[in-house]
């Protein structure tokens, strides 16, 4: 590993479906130990970034690179969380065996075969459950779970892995306000200790919490620490024309406002 290779350095990603572009050009370098928000509205590319960043899917142009290495070098040191996991409904699988999966990163055989998890890889998911408080679940089947417990299974799984650079997709999509405040404080905990997140939310409101903030829509609209990138201007450009608009409506209003003031201080004279 070169020593100070950041966790995330993108370049120039671009994807496009069915000849669509939907992400152009998307460049960022996230430093250790940041942790980092990514907003934009629905649609705008953010899943898509995430997967083109894990090779899930094929970028049409650019490169990743994490920790100075291409992603097959450092898979174990990555733990993701998609928006929408894909699990197999009717596979038989608790809450505990969910979270145990997280160790099975570390426990890849050089031929690419899974080792048992022993008592180490159990203890280490059953304090991952604790932590997103869901060590009253552990038994149950992870399909009779709420969406918001899922989500929190799901993040135990990643926390558990060990993992040095966590990207999570909407962790707090569907979770209530006050878990939501435990699990970012979770996370938040995470980054002091070193470790890397990379967040897509929705909520614009705890962005100044963050180190870095990537707005995104298709292209990368504003890229820096929130007290510099979260201003009108670049909400407006990210979130399209709509805030222009209702600006423009303000503005047009106190124009009409005093033009009125105008004629009617005229009228008096
Ligand atoms: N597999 C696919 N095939 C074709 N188009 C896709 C596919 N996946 C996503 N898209 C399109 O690409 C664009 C970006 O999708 P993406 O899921 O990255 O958005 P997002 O920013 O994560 O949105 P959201 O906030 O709703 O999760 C959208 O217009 C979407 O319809
Ligand atoms: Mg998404």
């Amino acid at each position: 590993m070169q020593p100070d290779a950041p966790p995330i350095d993108a370049h120039d990603l671009t994807v496009a479906y069915d000849a669509r572009p939907v992400l152009r050009s998307a460049s960022f370098t996230l430093k250790q130990g940041q942790m980092l928000s990514v907003v934009g509205p629905n649609g705008a590319g953010k899943s898509t970034l995430l997967k083109a960043m894990l090779g899930l899917i094929t970028p049409d142009y650019g490169t990743v690179r994490f920790f100075g290495k291409p992603i097959d070098a450092v898979r174990p040191r990555i733990a993701y969380v998609p928006q929408i996991e894909a699990v197999d409904w009717d596979f038989p699988i608790t809450v505990a065996e969910v979270v145990l999966m997280g160790r099975y990163a570390n426990h890849r055989g050089l031929a690419g075969w899974f080792k048992r998890p022993g008592a180490q890889d159990r203890r280490l998911a059953t304090a991952a459950l604790d932590r997103v408080g869901m060590t009253a679940f552990a038994t149950r089947h992870i399909r009779q779970l709420s969406g918001g417990q899922q989500r929190r299974v799901f993040l135990a799984r990643a926390l558990c892995q060990g993992a040095d650079l966590l990207l999570l997709d909407e962790p707090f999509a569907g979770v209530d306000t006050k878990t939501e405040a435990t699990l970012f404080a979770l996370i938040n905990e995470m980054s002091t200790q070193g470790k890397t997140v990379l967040i897509v939310n929705h909520d614009l409101q705890i962005l100044s919490k963050f180190d870095q903030v990537l707005m995104l829509n298709q292209r990368v609209v504003a890229y820096g620490p929130p007290d510099r990138v979260v201003t009108d201007d670049n909400l407006a450009a990210t979130y399209g024309g709509r805030l222009t608009l209702l600006e423009e409506a303000d503005q047009r209003l106190a124009e009409r406002r005093n033009e009125r003031a105008h004629l009617a201080r005229t009228a008096e004279h």
